[in-house]
């Protein structure tokens, strides 16, 4: 229980670092959480700072979800303590403490964290997460069925049962943080990525 309560400490702690918000703050002098979707993520980063640090802000929050996952499985030498830590980091993303619990939607940092903990499911989340962009133009789209899939490849792999729970737990957390988008999906009002759509969600 301290282990994985530790590990998710860690990983919380870490997760706030925020890419995109800092990046906003030092690169352009602007809060990216008062801009287009108002998220602090690599899509928003993606459409008000352009491609270049919206690549940034991935790398960002992908490496310390990776960062995360990889330094605390070591230090405990249970792979265990690697998968909570990877849950903190998406907390963390989500809700940063230093950023009065204002964050992202934690895609970038489930990816990071899959990639660690099995490379074969963040790489095939990549993947997919690519392929549905590429055909809809919608990323909130391709992030929510990405996240969908997690428990079910944690299964298929044949990851325990408190992988799989942890993989319901990620998915959770990004349906939860996309409810808004998945109402402008049924609506048919979502932002496609490379349209423009300044100041409003
Ligand atoms: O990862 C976030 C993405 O799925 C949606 O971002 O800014 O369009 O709400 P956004």
């Amino acid at each position: 229980m301290i282990l994985r309560l530790t590990s998710m400490l860690v990983g919380y702690l870490l997760g706030c670092f925020q890419t995109a918000y800092i990046i906003g703050k030092l690169a352009m002098k602007t809060d990216i959480r008062e801009m287009g979707s108002k998220n602090a993520g690599t899509t928003n980063a993606v459409r008000v700072f352009g491609w270049k640090f919206g690549f940034l802000t991935f790398l960002g929050d992908i490496s310390k979800a990776v960062a995360a996952v990889l330094v605390m499985s070591a230090l405990y030498q249970d792979p265990k303590a690697g998968l909570y830590a990877g849950l903190g980091v998406v907390l963390g993303h989500n809700w940063p403490v230093f950023l009065k619990f204002k964050g992202g939607k934690g895609i970038a940092s489930t990816v990071g964290a899959l990639l660690a903990l099995d490379y074969r499911i963040g790489l095939g989340a990549i993947l997919f997460m690519i392929l549905v962009v590429a055909v809809t133009r919608y990323v909130s789209l391709a992030s929510i069925l990405m996240a969908l899939s997690i428990p079910a490849a944690f299964a298929w792999l044949g990851h325990d049962r408190e992988v799989v729970a942890v993989g319901v737990a990620f998915a959770a957390l990004a349906i939860y943080r996309h409810r808004e988008n998945i109402a402008r999906l049924l609506q048919g009002r979502e932002n496609k990525l490379g349209k423009k759509k300044e100041g409003k969600p």
